[in-house]
């Protein structure tokens, strides 16, 4: 990797392809960013290579459906699994975290799978970056089309309608929301990663 660009793991489970679509989006506003390049880490099997591309990365977006009102039963296992990486000096530690979460409801206590992401981000010690986007769809003049119309700061929402297929939900204006929080972890990203090359180098100097 190189000291000045920033490489972003979007790490994921979606059970029937809706939270992969929004997995996708993230991924494509995080390479929207020049410098920034961008990998998606499915976690249905928790290979070795899967722990090496999160390893490499400076940066991990956690995402799953919100199933029960927290994270999918896969993303809880690999989060188990990653207490292997907490126990090995905080392996993590510094990288740059956020999420994204993706439910049938307009709802459907999905703030619940955030705050899950956002709490074992903090166990990792690592870094949270949230949305920097005020609430659209919230006014009688908005539209739903509104970035960030289900209102988050915590991390990129979306819902999908229950009898549409990944094909059509999540819509649109979810999948612009979750690109604008690729863009977001990748820009900052690059400025953690630009930052600790410059102290790197200015105490070789001293
Ligand atoms: C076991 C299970 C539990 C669910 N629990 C919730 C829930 O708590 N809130 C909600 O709004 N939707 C819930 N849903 C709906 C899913 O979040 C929704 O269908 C989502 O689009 C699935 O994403 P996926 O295709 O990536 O698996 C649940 C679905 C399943 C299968």
């Amino acid at each position: 990797m190189s000291n000045n660009s920033a490489r972003i793991a979007v790490a994921y489970h979606s059970g029937y392809g809706h939270t992969a679509k929004q997995a996708e989006a993230v991924a494509r506003g995080a390479v929207g960013v020049s410098g920034a390049e961008a990998k998606l880490v499915p976690l249905d099997e928790l290979t070795d290579a899967v722990w090496a591309e999160l390893d490499a990365a400076d940066a991990i977006i956690f995402g799953a459906p919100t199933y029960m009102g927290s994270p999918s039963a896969v993303f809880k296992t690999f989060a188990e699994a990653s207490a292997a990486v907490w126990a090995d000096d905080l392996r993590w530690r510094d990288k740059i975290a956020a999420g994204f979460t993706n439910s049938k409801a307009m709802s459907g206590d999905k703030l619940n799978s955030l705050i899950d992401f956002s709490v074992l981000a903090a166990q990792h010690g690592m870094i949270w970056v949230g949305l920097d986007i005020y609430p659209g769809w919230s006014a009688s003049t908005a539209s739903i089309e509104d970035l960030n119309r289900l209102g988050s700061w915590l991390g990129a929402m979306a819902q999908s309608d229950s009898d549409l297929s990944a094909e059509q939900a999540p819509p649109a204006t979810d999948l612009r929301t979750a690109e604008a929080l690729g863009a977001r972890v990748a820009k900052i990203t690059l400025r953690h990663v630009r930052g600790a090359a410059e102290i790197a180098s200015e105490s070789d100097a001293a």
